[in-house]
């Protein structure tokens, strides 16, 4: 693969850059993402979090030809332990499911779960069509991904649609068609939540979108915001950790040109044998880079990769070893060994690239089709070597992979984002957008309040939705705080709809 087709498609959540599965997507400066949705190493007591179910969606909400009849098995998971039951109209609070396998959202969401009881909340987890096991075509993956034409149901839309027929479903199933709905939702989760309120609004009363860049698409988010935000994140523990990372990529790539320079980068990095070239290990390296500035979450954490508490800080704790002297490749492969080795069980670094580049996923396609989120810019500033996003090359491989011309105006055409302030300021209610500023994805968050009731939580040391997570009893302040304010808009919002609701039945 060239590697500029390599760089177009980072996902939002990067869900399965774990040991076992980054290997497959090396790039030149960043990974791409390639969603297996069955890769994902769940924990084993999952069963204990919630019950599975599968509901008969309608493969094509808005057309009447004769594909549209057809039907798919769209699975869903459910726990009703603290509901309080339709008698007393309790909530159901809704995580509407990103690119990939619901479980895994399921797993890393433990703020519905810590809140369900105090709520008396109903709490479902919705898959998104096309990945984990909700896929059209009679679950066969291999036919639903062979073509633009069985691909061409894998949109946002499609899935928003879902999301209310199943809950308008579940609420007739269960006669309680009175219980206010909240969805709930992180990074692409989260763009489909503030997108439900907006569009669904008499299905959910309100919406908790954690870092959704719903504006990090052309000529509202700058491309160089991304890269800016972990160049900033690494700044902010030392000048001297940014320093070397920066000036790290023109030293592999002249070792990696020299006689017997690959084979020096293989044993610096402790790479497996079937080490490839110079380019995979710059993308392997910033893919550790990219990921930790997402992850840095402030308590330990198995999210994209197992990890310490703050994981830039170790990173550059690890680069600013003076024992390590001025030897640079000492200093990064420490520093990576903590993202992609924190368990300690990673015999040797697998980057050889086997991935089937006629498989790949369905974030690829939404990417090639709608989400065209430029992200890949890197100024003088960056901490990765300078380089432009290119839209003609993302475009051509599209053409090439799946015989179709991205729309990138087609999202904010659908669901807004230009001048967003003015838009909302007079139309809809109740959303809450988190952001952490750690987060690279921050740059293409809601960062300030809109109206009285679509609120920005803005968290200078947050990372990415790390509101949603369990929370332990290591929290820092501000995340507990954080928390305690979401809760109490939440509780306005209900005690609200209560409210009307009693008004209009007098
Ligand atoms: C719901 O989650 C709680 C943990 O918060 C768990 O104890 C309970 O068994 C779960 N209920 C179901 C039905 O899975
Ligand atoms: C509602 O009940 C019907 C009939 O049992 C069932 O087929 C359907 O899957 C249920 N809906 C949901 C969302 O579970
Ligand atoms: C690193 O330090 C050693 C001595 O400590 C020196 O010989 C070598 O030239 C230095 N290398 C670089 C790249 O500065
Ligand atoms: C992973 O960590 C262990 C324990 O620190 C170490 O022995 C091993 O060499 C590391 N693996 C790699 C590939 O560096
Ligand atoms: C961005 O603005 C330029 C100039 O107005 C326009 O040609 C282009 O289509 C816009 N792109 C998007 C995605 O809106
Ligand atoms: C938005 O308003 C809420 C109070 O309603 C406040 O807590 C929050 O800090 C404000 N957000 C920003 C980004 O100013």
């Amino acid at each position: 693969m060239a590697p500029w087709i390599l760089l177009m498609f980072r996902s939002l959540l990067i869900l399965l850059a774990t040991p076992s599965s980054f290997a497959k997507f090396p790039s030149r400066y960043f990974p791409s993402s390639i969603i297996h949705p069955e890769t994902p190493s769940l924990s084993s007591n999952t069963n204990l979090l919630y019950k599975t179910r599968y509901f008969t969606q309608i493969l094509d909400h808005f057309n009447y030809n004769p594909q549209s009849y057809q039907t798919f098995q769209q699975r869903y998971l459910i726990n009703d332990t603290f509901w309080g039951g339709r008698k007393s109209k309790s909530p159901i609070f809704v995580y509407t499911g990103n690119e990939g396998n619901i479980e895994w959202f399921a797993q890393n969401t433990g703020f519905m779960y810590d809140i369900a009881p105090k709520f008396k909340a109903l709490l479902i987890f919705l898959e998104h069509r096309y990945y984990g096991k909700s896929i059209p075509y009679g679950g066969n993956r291999k036919k639903a991904y062979k073509n633009s034409k069985n691909l061409g149901y894998l949109s946002s839309t499609q899935a928003l649609a879902d999301y209310a027929t199943l809950i308008l479903d579940l609420k007739n199933n269960l006669t309680t068609m009175d219980s206010p709905v909240i969805v709930f939702g992180g990074s692409y989760g989260g763009m489909l939540a503030a997108w439900f309120r907006l569009k669904y609004p008499h299905v959910a009363i309100g919406a908790l979108a954690s870092s959704a860049p719903i504006l990090q698409f052309e000529n509202i988010t700058s491309q160089y915001s991304f890269n800016n935000i972990i160049t900033q994140d690494f700044k902010s523990e030392s000048e001297n950790c940014y320093k070397v990372i920066k000036g790290s990529w023109k030293q592999i790539e002249d070792t990696a040109t020299s006689k017997g320079g690959l084979e020096l980068l293989r044993k610096s990095f402790h790479i497996c044998k079937n080490y490839i070239s110079g380019s995979y290990l710059e993308g392997w390296l910033s893919t550790a880079f990219v990921y930790g500035s997402m992850t840095d979450y402030p308590t330990p954490s198995n999210f994209l990769a197992p990890l310490p508490a703050y994981p830039i800080k170790q990173m550059c704790k690890a680069i600013d070893n003076p024992t390590f002297g001025n030897d640079t490749f000492k200093k990064l492969y420490h520093a990576v060994n903590i993202y992609y080795n924190y368990t300690g069980d990673v015999k040797c670094f697998d980057l050889n690239d086997d991935s089937d580049p006629h498989d790949l996923g369905g974030w690829q396609w939404q990417a090639c089709t709608e989400m065209v989120m430029p992200t890949n810019g890197n100024n003088k500033e960056s901490i990765f070597p300078i380089s432009r996003e290119s839209y003609t090359a993302h475009s051509q491989y599209c053409e090439e992979s799946y015989k179709v011309t991205p729309r990138p105006t087609w999202i904010t055409t659908e669901f807004g984002g230009h001048d967003i302030a003015r838009v909302l300021k007079r139309f809809g209610s109740n959303i809450i957008f988190f952001n952490g500023l750690r987060d690279p994805w921050s740059g293409g968050g809601v960062l300030k309040n809109l109206s009285k009731s679509i609120i920005a939580l803005v968290e200078k040391e947050g990372a990415h939705h790390v509101d949603l997570r369990f929370a332990t009893n290591e929290d820092p302040k501000w995340l507990q705080d954080v928390r305690k304010r979401e809760i109490n808009i939440m509780k306005d919002w209900i005690s609200e709809y209560h409210q009307n609701l009693a008004d209009s039945d007098t």
